[in-house]
């Protein structure tokens, strides 16, 4: 229980770290909420202050999901509190995870005003299992590469989560299919909670006005 804490713990106060906000506040002296689709995250920054604001945002956004996650399992090691066959601490990492996700949504730092968790949902898989992540980012590059819109990218590959999750740790890693489904159920409060935010995106991809990709810098104020 006292390692369920800490990685709730670990991955709220490390996910509230957004660096789309730090680095844009710090290169332009704005606040990325304020500029293009409002959001605080990896897209935006790219369309709105450049490709060095987002390769800094980047950097720091994998990092942060990585670092909540590896923390958190080792953490658990050393307390010895895996509750799974095998002192097993995949668990640990879903729960470390998804509040990594909470922390870059709402986050204390920031005014509970964050991002759309893509990216650290990705950073979180790419610690707990990252033959999943290679799953969905193949899915998110066909995606992207198809549509050329990143919140549709975003949406398909997040909504595939549950499923690489189960097929990998059934299939490739050969656990049981119930422990497998176990991990099934713990990843879908994060791919739900990515999607959710994406509700803007959704309507805009409705209406028919939703932002392209594109590597220019648009100021959009
Ligand atoms: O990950 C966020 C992306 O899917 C959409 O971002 O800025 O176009 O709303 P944005």
């Amino acid at each position: 229980f006292l390692s369920i804490i800490a990685a709730a713990g670990l991955g709220y106060f490390l996910g509230s770290l957004n660096f789309s906000i730090i680095v844009v506040r710090m290169m332009t002296g704005r606040d990325i909420r304020d500029m293009g689709s409002k959001n605080a995250g990896l897209t935006n920054t790219l369309r709105c202050a450049g490709k060095s604001c987002a390769l800094l945002t980047l950097l720091g956004d994998l990092s942060k999901g990585i670092i909540a996650v590896a923390l958190a399992r080792g953490l658990c090691h050393l307390l010895h509190a895996g509750l799974m066959p095998g002192n097993d601490t995949h668990y640990i990492g879903y729960i470390a995870g998804f509040f990594a996700i909470i922390g870059h949504v709402f986050p204390i730092y920031y005014g509970f005003k964050g991002g759309k968790g893509v990216l650290v949902g990705a950073a979180s898989f790419l610690a707990v299992d990252f033959k999943v992540f290679l799953a969905l980012l193949a899915i998110f590059v066909v995606m992207l590469a198809l549509s050329k819109y990143v919140s549709l990218a975003s949406i398909i590959s997040t909504a595939y989560c549950p499923l690489a999750t189960l097929l990998m740790s059934w299939l490739i890693d050969g656990y049981t299919f119930g422990r497998s489904f176990l991990y099934m159920i713990l990843s879908l409060p994060m791919a739900a909670m990515v999607i959710w935010m994406h509700r803007s995106n959704i309507q805009r991809l409705i209406d028919g006005n939703e932002n392209k990709f594109s590597f220019h810098t648009i100021d959009m104020n």
